[in-house]
């Protein structure tokens, strides 16, 4: 069958067996399937969706497209090799760069391959990136090494695991498919499965800045995922969380990685944020069979953080993947700053009720920090720090946040967007609900 023939079914809403689908991604992978036809795959699954088998059919394929880490031959316990995963948020998968050595240090294994930005959320990996000398992409043997020797590693798209999610990644970035629940169970299983994990922890936000609208589809993507785990043999805890808003307080690749280091290193920690990373390290730890349920290792996880160990690991994390040893000493000196670096006012006072989060991402896009072409580089330096939280009263001293642009104009495009994302009322909102809003559990 020809790539033309097998989108053609997929646009008239049939669905498509395992043999086409491995066939498809196999010619993703080789090169026979062109950038055009990926896109008129991904439209045309985005559109019509996919069955449970078919959507498991996908992942399959694409772990398979590269290798399936085999960790026999190192010498840790593999009941204690547990992943995690963001489905994608704003100002969320700086969660990964933060819960990744807080786990470690809680004695757990955590083989993390993530991802680049994705239209108007940003990647982990671009975010490592902007770190001098780290390597995103090393060989699958020095990703475990540094895995056994720190406890953890965050890697990016390699050809070595997973790369059909690379190549449908870059194409869904800029053709407006990422919202599917099929695809992005296709890309996040893919990866998870190829480090070969014996648990996994997913975040599956909602709201204005995630991928997921509302809580039910949040709900449907974690069940097709933790349906992929299980057919796997892989444990997993889903846990729906409320996206509604930026999360935390920086927007972009470098500056996360400030508010990375301030986090571990305790100089500034946001409160939802805090809840989010012990709340899926507890998680991690559980899984891992290193404590009996959450609340004692959410304990585990708090002593963890609190003591510095999860900052200590960060560091080793960093420069055993070749980053500078004292990068959380001194992150600003390694960390490219953008030249005009200015807050923006709200042109009224008042208490933010609402805010526009996916709009935010997407200034930060504008702003050269996300993809429009799938060839596109990054500019790392650019971004938001200091953003407001639903319920701050701002005035002429208390900005909506501080932009961080290449030039003035751009500075003024960002701060008219950012100030058009912000609702501002004269009366206090009701408080966010919880970070975490439910949790969906599977064992094989
Ligand atoms: N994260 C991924 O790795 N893939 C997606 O499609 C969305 C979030």
């Amino acid at each position: 069958m020809q790539p033309q023939d097998l989108i053609r079914k997929k646009r008239d809403g049939q669905a498509l067996d395992g043999a086409e689908i491995a066939a498809f991604v196999h010619g993703i992978v080789e090169g026979s399937v062109s950038q055009g036809q990926i896109g008129a795959f991904t439209m045309a699954v985005y559109l019509n969706g996919m069955s449970a088998a078919e959507r498991i059919a996908l992942s399959l394929a694409m772990r398979d497209s590269g290798r399936v880490l085999d960790w026999s031959s190192i010498p840790i316990e593999p009941g204690r090799i547990i992943d995690k995963h963001s489905s994608g948020g704003v100002g969320d998968e700086k969660i990964t760069l933060l819960v990744v050595p807080l786990a470690a240090a809680c004695g757990v294994y955590v083989p993390n391959l993530s991802g680049w930005g994705l239209d108007y959320c940003g990647g982990e990996i671009d975010m490592l990136d902007s770190v001098p000398g780290y390597n995103g992409a090393p060989p699958p043997d020095k990703f475990m090494q540094a895995v056994a020797e720190t406890g953890g590693a965050i890697i990016g798209p390699t050809p070595d695991l997973a790369p059909a999610d690379a190549k449908i990644f870059k194409v869904r970035d800029v053709t407006a498919t990422v919202e599917s629940v099929a695809l992005i169970t296709g890309s996040i299983m893919s990866k998870k499965l190829a480090s070969a994990p014996r648990g996994l922890v997913i975040t599956v936000g909602s709201g204005s800045g995630a991928y997921m609208a509302t809580v039910d589809d949040a709900r449907e993507l974690a069940e097709s995922m933790s349906e992929v785990a299980a057919g796997a043999g892989v444990a997993s805890v889903m846990l729906l969380t409320d996206l509604d808003a930026v999360l935390g307080t920086a927007v972009g690749a470098a500056v996360e990685m400030i508010e990375t280091v301030d986090f571990l290193t305790g100089r500034y920690r946001d409160a939802r944020v805090t809840d989010l990373v012990l709340s899926v390290t507890a998680e991690m730890v559980v899984l891992a069979g290193l404590a009996d349920d959450v609340t004692a290792a959410r304990h585990i996880a708090d002593a963890r953080l609190a003591d510095g160990s999860a900052a200590d690991r960060f560091a080793r994390m960093v420069s055993a993947l070749g980053g500078p040893a004292d990068f959380v000493d001194r992150p600003a000196h390694y960390l490219e700053p953008a030249a005009i670096v200015r807050p923006v006012f709200a042109d009224e006072a008042g208490y933010v009720a609402r805010m526009n989060a996916k709009e935010i991402g997407l200034t930060l896009v504008a702003l050269g920090g996300g993809r429009k072409r799938p060839e596109d580089p990054i500019d790392h330096a650019v971004g938001l720090t200091d953003f407001c939280q639903i319920g701050d009263a701002l005035n002429d001293d208390k900005p909506i946040c501080v932009i961080h642009a290449r030039n003035e104009a751009e500075w003024e495009r960002a701060a008219a967007r950012v100030r058009a994302s912000v609702e501002i009322a004269a009366a206090p909102p009701a408080p966010l609900p919880p970070i975490v809003i439910d949790r969906i559990e599977r064992r094989p």
